[in-house]
C-alpha cells in the first residue's frame, strides 16, 4: 500500500502519537511518518513543532523542556475529550510499537533554528541501535541536508530521504551528495518533467501532503511511488478497487 499515514492516521487520532500510529495498519498503511526532535535532555521525542503549544495543554519549547516535562502533558484532548490522557512519545516507544505493528517508521529529523544537528542525530543514532530494527523497516527524512549527511555517516545501512518543498534545480547533486534512497516534496509543486527526472535517475518520489486522492491523480501517472497523507482512508476505495 502506498500511502504513507502521516504523523500516523492524524486526521482521526492527534498527531504523533501512538494511539495515531496503532491506526496506520487499519486504514492499510505499510509506513507512518513521525517528527522527532530532542528534550532539554537529549531524549528523541516525536512531536513536530518547535513548542508544545498547538498539541499538548502546556506551553514553551520541545528543547527546553525535559522528557519528564513533556510527559506530564496532556497530547490528546486538543485534538478531542476523546484522547484525554494521550502523551507525547519518545522514538524508543514509537520503534517498539512499529516493532510489535510490523510495520514501519519514515523518522524525519526536525532541525529548529539553534538546534544542535550532530547531537540530535547521535540521540537519535543510538536509539535506532538500541532498537534492531530490520533496515527495511526504517527511513529518515528531513529538510536539513547535514542531518542527512550525518545519519549516512553514522548510520549508512539506513536510508535516506531528502525533504524539500519544491524539487530544486540543482537537485541530482544533492541527492548524489547523500546517497539519497529517495525524494520527498510538496505535491502542489511537483512539475511532471521533475518527476520524470527523478524516476529515470532512479529515486524513489514521495509526496506530501496529500489528502484529497482527486488532487494526485496525474502524480500516480506521472510515477509518483508514495503519497504521504493525514487521510489514508480516503485512499481507501481508490486501493479496493485496485486490489
Ligand atoms: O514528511 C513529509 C512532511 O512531514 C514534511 O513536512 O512539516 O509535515 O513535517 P511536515
Ligand atoms: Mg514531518
Amino acid at each position: 500500500m502506498n500511502i504513507t499515514a502521516h504523523r500516523g492516521v492524524s486526521s482521526l487520532a492527534p498527531e504523533n502519537t501512538l494511539t495515531a500510529f496503532r491506526l496506520a495498519p487499519q486504514y492499510g498503511c505499510e509506513w507512518i511518518e513521525i517528527d522527532v526532535q530532542l528534550s532539554q535532555d537529549l531524549i528523541p521525542v516525536v512531536i513536530h513543532d518547535q513548542t508544545v503549544n498547538r498539541c499538548t495543554n502546556g506551553s514553551g519549547k520541545v528543547a527546553d523542556m525535559t522528557l519528564t516535562q513533556l510527559k506530564k502533558l496532556d497530547a490528546g484532548l486538543w485534538f478531542s475529550e476523546q484522547y484525554r490522557g494521550e502523551k507525547i512519545p519518545t522514538l524508543h516507544e514509537t520503534l517498539k510499537l512499529v516493532q510489535a505493528l510490523g510495520c514501519r517508521v519514515n523518522i524525519e529529523l526536525k532541525v529548529y533554528p539553534q538546534d544542535d544537528v550532530a547531537q540530535l542525530c547521535a540521540e537519535v543514532a543510538k536509539v535506532i541501535d538500541e532498537a534492531k530494527l530490520p533496515t527495511d523497516q526504517l527511513l529518515f527524512s528531513s529538510f536539513d541536508r547535514q542531518a542527512l549527511q550525518l545519519m549516512q555517516r553514522c548510520l549508512p545501512q539506513i536510508r535516506r530521504g531528502q525533504l524539500w518543498q519544491s524539487i530544486p534545480p540543482k537537485a541530482l547533486e544533492e541527492l548524489d551528495s547523500i546517497e539519497a534512497y529517495s525524494v520527498h516534496c510538496d505535491y502542489r509543486f511537483l512539475l511532471p518533467e521533475q518527476a520524470q527526472q527523478m524516476k529515470q535517475a532512479g529515486y524513489q518520489l514521495y509526496c506530501y501532503t496529500a489528502n484529497f486522492p482527486e488532487l494526485v491523480e496525474q502524480h500516480w501517472d506521472w510515477g509518483v511511488n508514495m503519497m504521504i497523507s493525514d487521510r489514508p482512508q480516503a485512499y481507501q476505495p481508490v486501493i479496493n478497487q485496485v486490489c
